[in-house]
């Protein structure tokens, strides 16, 4: 996506160059983690952990494959994957603001996803966010299009004191099925705005032609999963429109928030 200061601010997107990412890469691949803590309410094991790199200390999210509640209809141990290749198609889209996440096999509890705590006001979430975040809405909302999120609850958004938006959970994604459950419902049939549609006409591209995003996503999902990704992908540019609800199929999470 253009890195136009204007679309940044539509969007609401971090400010972040990709060296910063890299950097909190780095850190979260290579850091000792311990564990602080379990976060209350999770739906799976989600552990708050310290790690620390170049004697540097920063928090973190911690789910491990082994505390994945078992789903009827997502094949076992695959949630954590999932979060990453989610947050790898953020970072080449450029929206929306995903916490850097990376898949570590060395973590206390053995395989599990890592991803960068991020400090936010705890009363906020998309119900309260939604009127003065419409940008930052519109751009989580095409992506949980694009990666079928079946779980996009409000408080899966998230915004700091610096009022940028974070999304978070996606852990239930890219199913090959259509699956789409949100809250975001807000944009049905809007046109999609074009410096979004742009981004995706960029990863189309790159996924045809091989780009290391390609490779990435394949290691972390199925053969299908990725046709189905592609398929959507194509809807969306063919309609260029936000979609209405699936037929017969509970769109709405629950608990909502
Ligand atoms: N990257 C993050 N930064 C800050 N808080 C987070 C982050 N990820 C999760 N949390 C907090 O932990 C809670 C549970 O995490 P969530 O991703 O929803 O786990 P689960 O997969 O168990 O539903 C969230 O509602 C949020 O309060
Ligand atoms: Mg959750």
């Amino acid at each position: 996506m253009s890195s136009e200061s204007g679309d940044k601010k539509l969007f609401n997107l971090a400010a972040r160059a990709d060296a910063d990412r890299a950097r909190m890469r780095e850190h979260l691949m290579r850091g000792a983690i311990e564990l602080q803590g379990m976060v209350p309410w999770s739906s799976n094991y989600t552990y708050l952990v310290s790690v620390k790199y170049a004697d540097h200390e920063i928090s973190a999210i911690y789910k491990p494959q082994c505390g994945e509640r078992p789903l009827w209809d997502f094949e076992d141990g695959t949630l954590c994957k999932r979060e990453v290749a989610a947050y790898a198609l953020s970072a080449f889209l450029g929206f929306p603001n995903i916490p850097v996440t990376v898949l570590r096999a060395d973590a206390p509890q053995g395989l599990g996803m890592v991803q960068e705590f991020i400090e936010h006001k705890r009363r906020e979430n998309f119900f309260t966010l939604r009127a003065r975040q419409r940008g930052a809405m519109q751009a989580i909302a095409v992506f949980d299009a694009l990666v079928n999120n079946t779980d996009r609850k409000g408080g899966h958004v998230l915004v700091d004191a610096q009022d940028i938006v974070w999304a978070i959970d996606h852990g239930v994604t890219f199913h090959q099925e259509p699956k789409l459950r949100t809250v975001i419902w807000d944009f049905i049939d809007e046109p999609i705005p074009s410096e979004l549609c742009a981004a995706l006409t960029a990863l189309r591209d790159a996924l045809k032609r091989g780009e290391p995003i390609r490779a990435e996503l394949e290691q972390l999902l199925a053969r299908a999963e990725i046709r189905a990704l592609n398929a959507r992908l194509n809807a969306l540019l063919q309609t260029r429109l936000y979609p209405a609800p699936p037929d017969g199929w509970p769109h709405i999470p629950w608990p909502p928030v």
